[in-house]
C-alpha cells in the first residue's frame, strides 16, 4: 500500500510538472503574427481577373478548381502556392483577392492579375505598379506600420511582358533583347522601392520560369514534345540573372531591406526533364485544353477542351499554370527548401528574421546547381540537383 501511495504521489508530481511547464515549441508553431501580401500575374491571382472584367472569364468556371469542387478564379485545378505558404504561416484564412468586395484582408491579399504586365498597359488588368498603388489605397484602413514590415510580400511578374516581346519582335536580336530586359528590370526594381518606401520590408521575388518550355510556348511555337522555344527561355534567364545582384544592392543601399529569390526557373526545368525523379508523368503537355500540346483554350465555353483523368500526374493543369499538386511542391520548396532553390534563406527564415537588422548573407550566383536548358545529359547521380 505504502508503495503504491508514492508511486501515486510521484505520478501526480509528475502530472503537475507537465502540466505547468512551458510546452515545448515545435518547430513552425511560433512563427510570428504576420501577413502575406502577393503581386503579380495569373500564378498569384487569388480572384482579382474575375472581380476586375465584367465578362465571364474561364478560370470561373470547370475545369478551374476541379479537385476542390470550388472554380473560384485560380488558375489551377485547386489551391495556389501562395495558399499553401499562407497555411505554413499559420494564417487560418485563405488569402483573399484584394479587389473582390467584402474580403477579409486581415491576414494579407493578393493583389495579383492574370494578363499584369511590368511595362505597358495591359486590358483589364493592372500593372505592378498599379497593383501596389492599391495597396497603398487601402493601407490605412487595414493595416498598420509595424505589421507590414513583418508581413511577407510575394512577387512574380513579366512572364507577360517576355510573352508579348517575343511575340511581337520574333527576330529581335541580342542588343535589342538586353535593351528590352534592361527596361522590364529596371522597372520592376522600381515598383519593388515604391513597396519599400509604402513599409514592406520582407520580399519573396520568385525568378521566371522557362517560358519557352510552357505547354503553350511549344505548342504555339511548333517546338515537338521535347524541345522548348529557345528565344523565350534566353529571355527569361537574362532577366533572372539581373535579379539577384538587384536586390543584393537594394539589401546594401536601403535600411532594413530584406529579401529571398525563389529558384523557380530550375523548379520547373528539373522537372520537366527528369520528371519521373519528381513523379510527374507528363511535363510537357498540359491537362487541360486543345492543340498539339493540349495547350490552349482550358475553361472556354467554346472550345472542346479535354481533361486529364488524374491532375496529380501533371505538372501544367493549363498551357501555363501548374496542377495543384505542383503548386502545393512550390508552397513547401518556397517555405521551406535550401539555399539550392531558395536563397539566401526560405520564408520560413524571412519570416522570424528580425525587421531592421541587416541581412547576414547576400544572394549569390548558383552556377553548379543551375542545370543547362541543353543539357539534360549531365549527371542525374549528383545529389545536389534534385530538389
Ligand atoms: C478576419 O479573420 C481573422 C482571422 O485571421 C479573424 O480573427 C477576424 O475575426 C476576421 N474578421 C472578420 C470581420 O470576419
Ligand atoms: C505588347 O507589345 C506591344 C508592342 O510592343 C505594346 O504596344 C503593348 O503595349 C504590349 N502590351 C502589353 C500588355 O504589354
Ligand atoms: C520534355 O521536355 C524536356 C525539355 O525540353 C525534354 O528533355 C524531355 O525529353 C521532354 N519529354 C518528353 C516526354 O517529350
Amino acid at each position: 500500500m505504502a508503495n503504491n501511495y508514492s508511486l501515486a504521489s510521484v505520478l501526480g508530481v509528475f502530472l503537475v510538472f507537465t502540466l505547468f511547464h512551458t510546452p515545448i515549441t515545435v518547430s513552425g508553431q511560433n512563427i510570428p503574427t504576420v501577413a502575406l501580401f502577393t503581386f503579380g500575374d495569373s500564378n498569384f491571382d487569388a480572384g482579382n481577373k474575375q472581380t476586375l472584367t465584367k465578362a465571364n472569364v474561364p478560370q470561373g468556371f470547370w475545369p478551374y478548381g476541379k479537385s476542390r469542387d470550388d472554380p473560384n478564379g485560380k488558375f489551377s485545378d485547386g489551391f495556389i502556392a501562395p495558399d499553401f505558404v499562407a497555411k505554413f504561416m499559420g494564417i487560418p484564412i485563405e488569402i483573399p483577392a484584394a479587389l473582390k468586395p467584402n474580403v477579409n484582408v486581415s491576414r494579407g491579399a493578393s493583389f495579383a492579375v492574370a494578363d499584369a504586365t511590368l511595362l505597358g498597359s495591359p486590358v483589364e488588368s493592372l500593372t505592378l505598379n498599379q497593383q501596389v498603388r492599391k495597396f497603398n489605397q487601402m493601407k490605412a484602413a487595414n493595416w498598420n506600420d509595424d505589421f507590414i514590415k513583418k508581413s511577407v510580400f510575394m512577387i512574380y511578374v513579366g512572364a507577360n511582358d517576355y510573352l508579348n516581346f517575343t511575340k511581337n519582335n520574333p527576330n529581335a536580336d541580342a542588343s535589342a533583347q538586353q535593351a528590352f530586359v534592361t527596361t522590364v528590370t529596371n522597372k520592376l526594381k522600381n515598383d519593388i522601392s515604391l513597396l519599400y518606401s509604402s513599409g514592406a520590408s520582407k520580399f519573396v521575388i520568385q525568378t521566371l520560369a522557362p517560358l519557352g518550355c510552357l505547354p503553350i510556348a511549344r505548342q504555339e511555337y511548333n517546338t515537338g514534345m521535347d524541345q522548348c522555344h529557345e528565344p523565350l527561355n534566353n529571355l527569361a534567364k537574362q532577366h533572372n540573372e539581373k535579379i539577384g545582384p538587384m536586390l543584393n544592392e537594394m539589401a546594401r543601399t536601403a535600411s532594413g531591406f530584406q529579401f529571398t529569390v525563389f529558384d523557380f526557373y530550375n523548379v520547373i526545368l528539373r522537372r520537366t526533364q527528369r520528371n519521373l525523379n519528381y513523379r510527374f508523368f507528363i511535363t510537357n503537355s498540359s491537362c487541360c485544353g486543345v492543340g498539339s500540346h493540349n495547350a490552349y483554350g482550358c475553361g472556354l465555353p467554346n472550345v472542346h477542351s479535354k481533361l486529364c483523368e488524374y491532375q496529380r500526374s501533371y505538372l501544367f493543369f493549363d498551357g501555363r499554370h501548374n496542377t495543384e499538386k505542383a503548386q502545393e511542391m512550390f508552397g513547401h520548396l518556397l517555405f521551406g527548401a535550401d539555399p539550392n532553390v531558395i536563397q539566401p534563406m526560405n520564408v520560413r527564415e524571412l519570416v522570424v528574421y528580425p525587421v531592421d537588422e541587416p541581412m547576414r548573407e547576400v544572394w549569390v550566383p548558383t552556377t553548379s546547381a543551375t542545370v543547362q536548358a541543353s543539357d539534360s545529359s549531365s549527371s542525374s547521380s549528383r545529389g545536389y540537383e534534385f530538389y
